[in-house]
């Protein structure tokens, strides 16, 4: 059975001290409860240190929102891969629309993060999506399979097994306005069968493939029934208990 998650991603919100609170928050808000889901908190980088001295249940861990494509050396204000598993991260998140967008990330530069990042056991949630005008066009299908082939299509079917993909809109993000529960399982089937083709199918079927973009209590549910949808990559939601609470119960 494939990994049902939720994955926070707080993008750069919150100091040391809010960060802190809300994971404590949330803990205690899901103690004693029934969580059919595991839960990864991206926090800035700057905080993850912090959080990883916490008692963390075992369902919660922590990933990064980026690292470096670059393995270490003269860099000035980059993050590697290796110093994000030297204070006990899990997770990263690679592609990240923001990214691609605001800092001209590349599929061959992710390619190299995505390496470089499992050369150190950190699992990527890598990022996929179309534009809006990309959407208007009908080409969302050959975007988000150009952005996976060109990232994560040289890797060994082992390698690929440590993927976990972010489907995200890239207009649902942060719009409030939400891919209907159609349109995700439509392309979230498709990023499947894409796997599906390069690796076999026994991995495809193992591959989480979340949904992000305006992700909340009133939709998540309806999203997560559907069969290729595993779980959510949460923005805006995830930063207060009460608005992230209900999305991790949507499994229930
Ligand atoms: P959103 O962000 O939930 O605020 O739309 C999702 C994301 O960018 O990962």
């Amino acid at each position: 059975m494939r990994e049902k998650i939720v994955a926070s991603n707080w993008k750069m919100n919150k100091t040391l001290y809010e960060g802190l609170n809300l994971v404590r928050d949330l803990q205690m808000a899901m103690n004693g409860k029934t969580i059919n889901c595991n839960i990864i908190v991206c926090p800035p980088f700057i905080h993850l240190a912090s959080l990883a001295t916490l008692t963390f249940s075992g369902i919660v861990r922590l990933g990064a929102q980026n690292c470096s494509d670059k393995a270490s050396g003269a860099y000035t204000g980059e993050v590697s891969a290796a110093m994000l598993a030297s204070v006990g991260i899990h997770y990263v998140i690679l592609g990240h629309s923001e990214r691609r967008a605001y800092y001209g990330e590349t599929n061959a530069m992710l390619k190299e993060k995505v390496k470089l990042a499992l050369n150190h056991v950190l699992q990527p949630i890598f990022c996929i999506g179309e534009v809006l005008a990309e959407r208007e066009a009908g080409i969302q299908k050959e975007v988000v399979e150009k952005q996976i082939r060109e990232s994560l299509f040289d890797l060994s079917a082992k390698e690929f097994g440590n993927i976990v993909l972010a489907y995200e809109p890239v207009w649902a993000i942060g719009t409030g306005k939400t891919a209907t529960s159609e349109q995700a399982q439509e392309m979230h089937a498709f990023i499947r069968a894409t796997i599906a083709d390069k690796y076999g199918s026994a991995v495809a079927e193992e591959t989480s493939i979340l949904y992000g973009g305006s992700c909340n209590a009133g939709n998540a549910k309806e999203l997560f029934t559907n069969p290729d949808v595993d779980g959510g990559l949460i923005g805006g939601a995830s930063l207060a208990v009460e608005t992230l609470l209900p999305i991790i119960e949507a499994f229930s």
